[in-house]
This record gives structure tokens, sequence and C-alpha cells, in this order.
């Protein structure tokens, strides 16, 4: 098949520029698509035979659940059993539109292979212009995973996700590079108290000024999880390059930049071609790339991504990676290197 592109730069009016994808949508095909946190593949989410083509697209198992985006609070109703827990309301006016995914009891409308078969549905208002009108000119819910190979690092560009999915999906819209860079933070709210799934957009400290405690699941820090696994996107592998990457999960940054070197040194000195990607660290050695990421998460986590993709296509043979502090967007920087990574060392 072959993948129309819809370019919004230099189009005058953004609506003229969406109304193709849209109809792609209504007619059951598959769109790639810009939103604030990373680029989404979306799917009319009552159109069954439409969400099987991106689990196909991406070779996403069938027990990994979507996220439906919707363009209000109203429009996430419909999709819920019941009335919103008042928690969700508070979370909603503060946070949506935005990067915040809540977990709910899904309605009966919801079909099976949106949720993979769970009773729960995860819906989130995105604040892109694009995409609230993608779902505004479509009319219908949107279902969107991130638009990458299943494991493969989220797209923050268009051409991420040509990279992964070109000739599998019938559009994409190019809006350009994202703003956040890492996906949105989930919350379950139909526990008490509510419980982090995965950090993203919105910080964690965000959630708990508005809302008080929130527990965290154990995958938030962890690359592996004790216990069942609730949201299949907790998967210890998941975000990864091909290239062998190490982490090195030490939090002082001169005993981390002494430890990174020598990993790299060793690599090196054995005719390795190594990658660094650093977070403000010193490291007295040679690799063939040096991504610095500096301190601060806000830039940090727009580029990271972009840095491991680009690392990933030098033909390296190892990526060495240190850490950052996990607060704010720190939280969810680590979260996805924990789980790209091939190794930790603390
Ligand atoms: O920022 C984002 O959230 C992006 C953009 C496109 O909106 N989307 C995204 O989707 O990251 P995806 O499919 O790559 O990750 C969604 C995560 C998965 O880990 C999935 O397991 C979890 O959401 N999820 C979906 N429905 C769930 C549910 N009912 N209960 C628990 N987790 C759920
Ligand atoms: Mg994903």
């Amino acid at each position: 098949m072959q993948t129309a592109i819809f370019t919004v730069e230099g189009h005058a009016d953004l609506h003229a520029c969406l109304k193709p994808a849209a109809s792609i949508i209504q007619r059951g095909g598959i769109v790639a698509f810009p939103t604030e946190t990373v680029y989404g593949l979306g799917a009319n989410a009552f159109d069954e035979r439409a969400v099987k083509k991106i689990f196909d697209a991406k070779q996403r198992p069938p027990d990994d659940p979507l996220i439906v985006h919707v363009s209000s609070i109203e429009m996430a109703s419909t999709l819920v059993d019941g009335p919103l827990p008042d928690i969700a309301r508070r979370l909603a006016q503060r946070f949506w539109p935005g990067p915040l995914t809540m977990v709910f009891k899904k309605h009966a409308s919801v079909p099976g292979i949106v949720t993979s078969g769970l009773p729960t549905v995860a819906i989130r208002v995105p604040v892109h212009p694009v995409a609230r009108a993608l779902i505004e000119l479509s009319g219908v819910p949107v279902a969107a995973p991130s638009a990458n190979l299943f494991e493969r690092p989220s797209p923050t560009r268009a051409a991420h996700v040509l990279a992964d999915l070109d000739g599998r999906i019938d559009g994409l819209v190019d809006g350009g590079e994202v703003d956040v860079g890492v996906e949105s933070t989930i919350i379950d709210v139909t526990r008490d108290p509510p419980v982090l799934l995965r950090p993203g957009g919105v910080t964690l400290e965000a959630l708990e000024a508005l809302v008080g405690r929130v527990a965290l699941h154990g995958s938030v820090t962890s690359k592996r999880v004790d216990g069942p696994v609730i949201s299949p996107g907790m998967k210890s592998r998941h975000y990864s390059p091909k290239t062998k990457l190490v982490l090195v999960d030490i939090d002082d940054v001169h005993v981390a930049s002494i430890k990174i070197a020598a990993v790299a040194r060793d690599a090196i000195k054995d005719g390795k071609k190594v990658g660094l990607i650093l977070f403000g660290h010193d490291v007295d050695v040679e690799p063939v790339v040096l991504v610095q990421l500096g301190t601060d998460a806000v830039k940090g986590a727009r580029a990271l991504f972009d840095s491991i993709r680009s690392l990933d296509s030098k033909s390296l043979d190892l990526i060495v990676c240190g850490a950052t502090v996990e607060q704010g967007l720190g939280l969810a920087i680590m979260n996805r290197l924990k789980k790209a990574a091939t190794e930790i060392i603390t």
C-alpha cells in the first residue's frame, strides 16, 4: 500500500489539510498523526476491522490495549460505564486537554479489541491542534497507540513514523516535531488511591499536588515486574534500539561519569563502536557519537527517542547511557531507559 502524506506546514487551512486524513479514518483506514507527546496511529475506535489493522501494521500483540483519543470530557463520558469518578473529573478539569490518560471502567459500546478484553478503557484528550482537529473532523473516538513498530522507540517526528511504517499504513499527517517527546502519563482512576501505571507528560508531582497520594505501580521504576502485568506496556522490553544499550543507573554524576567512561573504554579497546547518551555527565573518552541531553528534563524528554533512534542508525556496537534524576519528567525518562536497556549497571 502507498502511504499518503499530508503536510501541515505551509497549509493555510488546517481543516482543509486534514479532511482527507479524517475521511480515511471514517472509511476504516489507519492514519498516523502528531499529538503533543508522540505520533499516534489512529483508527475509528468503534470499527473493529480498522482497529485490527493497527495491530497488524505495528506487529503489536493483541494483549496490549490501545488508548482512545477524544476531543472533550463529554465525549469521554460516553465511553465510560457509569458516571466519571470524582477524582477523574478533577484531573480532567486540570489536565485535559493534555498528556494525561485515565483508565476507567469501560462502556459496553467500546469493542473488546481496543481494550484487549479488559473491563477497563484508557482515554485521553490530546491538546495538539492537529490531533484535536482530526478527532473532530472524523467525528468518532480515535483509538491510537504510538505510531512505531512494536517494541521500537516511539516516533517524535514524521520521519520516525515512515522509518517504521511506510507502506504499512494508509496515511500520515506530518505536523513537525512533537513537544513533550515521551508518552502520556497513565493513571488508573478505578482504584483508591489512584495508581500511576506509566509516568509521562504530566508529572507525578503535579498529580499529587491536585489529588493527594498516588500509588506507583511496580513497573514505573523497575525494569521487571513481579505480579500480574495489568498494563502490557509494562512489559520489560520496550522502546528498544537494535543496538545493545547499557544504562549506568548511578545517581552521583561524578561516580556515574567514571563508570560510563570505564564501560565505554573497555568496549572501544575491544574494537567496538560506541555511542554515548549523557545527562550532564562529563566523560573522558572518545566515542563515535556523543549526545549530551543535559540536566533539563523537559529538553531531555523532547530529544530522548530521537537520540536513541539516531544512535541506532549509526551501526554502533554499543550505546552507553547515563541516568537522570527521577523527578518531574525525569521519572518518565528513566522509566523509558530502563525498558530500553539490554543491561542496567547500578
Ligand atoms: O502519549 C500517548 O499516550 C501516545 C499518544 C499517541 O497518545 N500513545 C501511546 O499509546 O503511548 P501506546 O499504545 O504506545 O501505549 C499505551 C499504553 C500501553 O502500555 C497499554 O498497555 C496501556 O496504555 N493501556 C491501554 N489501555 C489500558 C487499560 N485499559 N488498562 C491499563 N493500561 C492500558
Ligand atoms: Mg507505544
